[in-house]
C-alpha cells in the first residue's frame, strides 16, 4: 500500500524534480543554499541502481544550469543506492559515472553515511574515488561512531570535505555511543579537529547545545571557510536566523517517492513529529 504523500510533505520537497524546482528557488532567495537528495536506499537490483545513477547524471546536470554554483550546485546521494550492497565494485563503477557528470557541470556530491554494516565501504569507496574528484566529491562522518575518531584523522590528512552529523541509525554500544552529553562532546571535538583543517566543513544538526558550542568554535574563523546545514522542513527559522547572523546555511532538501525510510527516520528522531504529521493530515 502506498501512503499518501501529504504525510511527508514537512520533511520532502515533492515527488517529482519539477515540482522541487521551486522550492529550491524559495530557499535560494532567502539567502539559503541547498543539497538536493534523491531519495531511495538499500535497493536489492542492479536495473534500480543503475537507474538511480542515470537519474543522479541527469540532475548534475540540471543542477549545472543554476548561476550560483554554490548555492545550487549541490548534491546527495546515498551509496546503497547505488547497488553498495550488492557489489562495491559495480558501485564504484556507478559512482564514478555520476561523479564525472558531477565534474563536468561544477557540481559537488555528498555521500550520505547510512547504517554502520555499510560505514567501511563508504569510506573506503570514498578513499578510491576521491583523489580522481577532490573538488568534487565529500563525505558524511557520523559522532557516534566509536570508529569515528579515526575517520576524522583520515579525512583531516586528506583534506576532504566532511559534512559532521550526530548520525540518525539505531547502532549498538558496542559501536556507537548511546548518550548525548558523549554525543555533543565528541561531535564539537571532532568539529573542532575538521575546522583546524583544510577541507571545508559542514556542520550539520538542529541541535541548540551544539550551536552555542559550535558559535564559539568558529567566532574568530572566516565564515567562508565552513558553513552550517539543517533538513528541510525542520526550524525554518533557525535556519533564517542563521543566514541574517552571516552564515552560510545549507539545506539538505529531499526529494521523489521513495520517502518513507527518511521519512520515518524523522519520526523517530522527534516524537512531537508524530503529533505534528497526524494533526496536518486532518487539516489538508
Ligand atoms: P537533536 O536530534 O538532538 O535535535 C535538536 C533539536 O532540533 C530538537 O530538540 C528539535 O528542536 C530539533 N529537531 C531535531 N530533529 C528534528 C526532527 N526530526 N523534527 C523536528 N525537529 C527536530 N545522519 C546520518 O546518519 N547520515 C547522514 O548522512 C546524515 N545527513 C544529515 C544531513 C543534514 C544536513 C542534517 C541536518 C542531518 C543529517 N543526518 C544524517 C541526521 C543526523 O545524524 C541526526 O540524526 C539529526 O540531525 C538529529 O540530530 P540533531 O543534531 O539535529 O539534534
Amino acid at each position: 500500500m502506498r501512503l499518501p504523500f501529504v504525510l511527508a510533505r514537512r520533511f520532502v520537497a515533492a515527488e517529482t524534480f519539477a515540482d522541487t524546482v521551486p522550492v529550491l528557488e524559495s530557499l535560494h532567495s532567502g539567502g539559503l543554499h541547498t543539497t538536493l537528495d534523491l531519495l531511495g536506499e538499500y535497493i536489492s537490483d542492479w536495473k534500480k541502481a543503475e537507474e538511480a545513477a542515470q537519474i543522479y547524471a541527469g540532475l548534475a546536470g540540471h543542477l549545472g544550469a543554476f548561476s550560483d554554483a554554490h548555492a545550487a550546485r549541490n548534491m546527495s546521494i546515498k551509496l546503497s543506492m547505488l547497488g553498495q550492497k550488492l557489489d562495491e565494485h559495480r558501485c564504484e563503477t556507478l559512482l564514478r559515472g555520476v561523479l564525472d557528470h558531477a565534474k563536468a557541470n561544477q557540481v559537488f556530491v555528498r555521500l550520505d553515511m547510512e547504517g554502520s554494516d555499510i560505514t567501511e565501504s563508504t569510506v573506503r569507496l570514498f578513499e578510491r574515488v576521491y583523489p580522481d574528484y577532490p573538488e568534487s566529491v565529500g563525505i558524511v562522518l557520523q559522532a557516534y561512531l566509536h570508529r569515528t575518531a579515526e575517520d576524522v584523522a583520515r579525512m583531516v590528512a586528506l583534506g576532504a570535505r566532511v559534512r559532521l552529523c550526530k548520525g540518525a541509525y539505531k547502532e549498538p554500544a558496542r559501536l556507537a555511543l548511546q548518550d548525548m552529553p558523549s554525543i555533543r562532546k565528541a561531535y564539537l571535538s571532532y568539529a573542532e579537529q575538521l575546522l583546524n583543517g583544510t577541507g571545508y566543513p559542514a556542520l550539520a544538526t538542529h541541535d541548540d547545545t551544539l550551536f552555542d558550542g559550535l558559535k564559539e568554535l568558529v567566532s574568530d574563523r572566516d565564515r567562508s571557510s565552513f558553513e552550517f546545514q539543517m533538513l528541510f522542513g525542520i526550524r525554518p527559522e533557525t535556519q533564517k536566523a542563521f543566514v541574517d547572523e552571516g552564515y552560510q546555511m545549507r539545506i539538505y532538501v529531499p526529494y521523489g517517492d521513495q520517502w518513507f525510510p527518511y521519512f520515518s527516520r524523522r519520526l523517530r528522531e522527534r516524537k512531537e513529529n508524530v503529533w505534528f504529521v497526524v494533526s496536518n493530515m486532518f487539516r489538508s
